[in-house]
């Protein structure tokens, strides 16, 4: 597989369907947002967007970084100029049942005591990272992780799908390595470039 054909199967991967994922706290609707993270690396290139909203392929996106800025990652609003730079067009993908499960499920619905929950959770109801790693016929690797994040979570966070060598890490002369589950988890080791520098290492997977 190569790099057009990663980016272009991703697009199906990018807008992974469900609740309204990314929130902030507050009821109000217009704070219930869907906030997009991706990082497509290939052949030690790395591009990569934190905190996009309104687009549907942020892998199409975290491509262009790689391939037309001196940057590795774009987030937020620049993130959002840059896409509509490039010609990709806004969309608005919250559904009815989506924020209606967001309402649901919202902690502030759960909690008795009161309290901020202080711990983050994935389950069933909350996961939706997805990674890809390829190999292409000349033996190049790449990999893209893309997600729309934790629900419930704090405004401005960042996970590890768009962190270099946090759900991601490509060495063409190495290895591949993503990750999926909880960020904070897996930035704290720098999870996948771990890995591939213990394969460097000599260890096997
Ligand atoms: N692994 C996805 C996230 O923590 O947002």
């Amino acid at each position: 597989m190569d790099l057009d054909q990663l980016a272009r199967d991703l697009g199906e991967l990018d807008f992974v369907p469900g609740t309204a994922s990314a929130v902030e706290n507050g009821r109000r609707l217009a704070r219930c947002r869907r906030i997009l993270e991706v990082k497509l690396c290939f052949e030690a290139r790395r591009g990569a967007v934190a905190g996009l909203e309104h687009i549907r392929h942020p892998a199409a996106v975290a491509r262009r970084v790689m391939e037309k800025t001196p940057h590795v990652l774009l987030i937020g609003e620049g993130a959002m100029w840059f896409a509509i730079q490039q010609g990709f067009p806004l969309e608005m993908p919250y559904t009815v049942e989506a924020i209606q499960g967001w309402y649901e499920k919202h902690p502030d619905n759960k909690k008795k005591d009161g309290k901020q929950p202080t711990s983050l959770t994935i389950d069933e109801q909350n996961h939706d990272t997805v990674t890809v790693l390829t190999r292409d016929t000349k033996g190049h690797l790449g990999g893209v992780c893309t997600t729309s994040g934790l629900a419930f979570k704090m405004p401005g966070r960042v996970g590890d799908s768009p962190i270099i060598g946090g759900g991601l890490y490509v060495d063409d002369e190495v290895g591949a390595a993503g990750a999926t589950g909880v960020g904070e988890e897996i930035i704290r080791i720098g999870g996948s470039a771990f890995l591939i520098e213990q394969l460097r290492a000599g260890k096997t997977p």
